[in-house]
């Protein structure tokens, strides 16, 4: 984008062929023409003043966020509200209502960057009641969460180091893997999601994505497998990179989950900030691959023959996808993606689907600036579920386990910003119920089923001071 409109100036300039109206507009962003064109009717605050409030959440003209869009281009001109058909771009008109839907969230609910310390004693929700245990502290990002079928568990550290941790009549402790695989750390990339696959006792193969090192600064994820031998990383192989012209050196959007179907495994792959690849099928960027588990491509995947396309892909125009879970029993695949500002996603994914990444979102640029003036377009999924303002979807995992009966086969559902634990019951490819378990205890990194049925959850508490933790959910009689 930036490379494309200097492109212009310097065509502008020096050839002189082009004239400044050939040039795009520059993207207005919504909170100044909030200000500029709404806030001398509606109040700076969206509080209302002249005209009424538009964060109450009482709406006259406005069901949804097409209605608002409506009444914003077209006005209701009998009672003083004008037409911006003409000042406004549908896609300036459609950031607007990102933002009214944003602030009207954050009305509600402020808290976003403040953890309250963990509960103590039983806790209650809809089924099942249950206590919340510290079992390790001091860790810094600790992304993923991986038993061993002998009942040790794994934790990568963003940062790069890989930790396991031993339980021994009820006490933790944790010890350093050597050798860990070398990793670009920078913003949100370093060491992501550790798999165990099924097969593990007779291969020992351990999975692992990460930001892999490129020249010059720059990374791309990768997945890679190895062995831990005596507690040293071993054995590496690398089962699916990105072509080296895809190295950058932005430190956003790796996705970066792998997880087991059968003989296969499924890897979300983030578009890395270079937002038009998700929709480009010869780039890996902003897509779910589908590999055999030594890294060979399955022939039956949806687009091994199409000319120019990668044959890994099986769904394509993703965001930054996090999180990824297959159904325990009917192998269906769950996952979600980070919208931009707002546009937050729970996707059910069918190979060879599109999901609309950038040509279609219900979220905004974080500048404000539109991304795009459609949220819905033929021959595009849209998601199952999705959340305006972010609350930053991450980890996404089914329960499995014994110890809470009624949640099992439930999606549960780790969100960053908002930190919150949610547990959705799926039928199909919707969602039934949804219950927020925790909330404001800290960004929900990850959760998993234990082999004692319990759920670990791994939290980073905000603030620099303030270490990571992993807890237990266990059940209260
Ligand atoms: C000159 C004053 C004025 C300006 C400027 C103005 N509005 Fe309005 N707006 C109104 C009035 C008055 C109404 C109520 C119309 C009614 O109830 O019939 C209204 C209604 C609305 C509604 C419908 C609310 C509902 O309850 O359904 C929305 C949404 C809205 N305005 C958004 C905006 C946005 C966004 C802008 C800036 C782009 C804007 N307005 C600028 C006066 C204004």
């Amino acid at each position: 984008m930036r490379f494309h409109s200097s492109l212009f100036i310097f065509i502008a300039c020096f050839a002189g062929t082009l004239h400044a109206a050939d040039l795009p507009a520059p993207a207005r962003d919504a909170a100044t023409l909030y200000a500029q064109f709404c806030a001398n009717c509606h109040g700076a605050d969206l509080r209302g003043g002249k005209a009424q409030s538009l964060l109450d959440a009482t709406w006259q003209h406005a069901k949804n966020d097409e209605d608002i869009a409506r009444v914003i281009r077209k006005g209701i001109l009998r009672s003083g509200m004008p037409s911006f058909s003409v000042a406004l771009s549908d896609a300036e008109i459609r950031a607007l209502v990102v933002l009214i839907r944003e602030t009207g969230t954050r009305d509600v609910d402020p808290a976003v960057h403040r953890a309250a310390p963990l509960p103590s004693g039983v806790q209650t929700s809809e089924l099942h009641s249950y206590r919340i245990e510290k079992i390790i502290d001091g860790l810094d990002v600790p992304w993923s969460l991986a038993f061993l079928p002998d009942g040790r568990l794994l934790i990568t550290e963003r940062t790069g180091a890989i930790f396991i941790a031993t339980q021994k009549n009820g006490v933790w402790t944790t010890s350093s893997v050597a050798n860990p695989p070398k990793v670009w750390v920078r913003d949100e990339g370093g060491l992501m999601a550790f798999a165990v696959p099924p097969d593990y006792d007779k291969t020992g193969w351990l999975y692992l994505t990460l930001s892999d090192p490129g020249e010059n600064d720059t990374g791309n994820t990768k997945l890679i497998r190895g062995r831990l031998r005596d507690d040293r990383w071993s054995d590496e192989e690398t089962l699916f990179e990105a072509p080296r012209s895809t190295y950058t050196s932005n430190g956003i959007n790796f996705g970066g989950r792998v997880v087991f179907s059968g003989d296969y495994l499924f890897l979300s792959f983030g578009e890395r900030g270079e937002v038009g690849q998700a929709q480009d099928l010869s780039l890996p960027n902003g897509k779910v691959h589908r590999l055999f588990r030594d890294g060979r491509i399955p022939p039956d995947n949806p687009f091994v023959k199409t000319p120019g396309a990668l044959p890994s892909i099986w769904s394509y125009g993703h965001r930054n996808p996090q999180g990824l879970a297959v159904h325990p029993v009917t192998g269906e695949l769950w996952e979600t993606e980070h919208g931009p500002r707002g546009g937050d996603e729970l996707n059910y994914i069918r190979p060879g689907h599109n999901y609309g990444w950038p040509v279609i979102t219900h979220g905004m640029n974080y500048n404000g600036t539109p991304v795009s003036p459609i949220t819905a377009k033929a021959g595009m999924d849209q998601p199952v579920l999705h959340w305006t303002p972010s609350i930053a979807v991450s980890p996404l995992r089914f329960y499995t386990g014994d110890a809470f009966p009624k949640w099992k086969n439930n999606l549960f559902l780790g969100a960053l910003a908002q930190q919150e634990l949610r547990r959705l019951v799926v039928e199909g490819d919707r969602v039934v119920r949804q219950e927020i378990i925790l909330k404001n205890r800290g960004r929900v990194r990850d959760m998993i089923t234990g082999p004692d049925g319990c759920l670990y959850v791994s939290l980073e508490v905000p603030g620099p001071e303030n270490p990571a933790v992993i807890v237990r959910l266990a059940p209260a009689e």
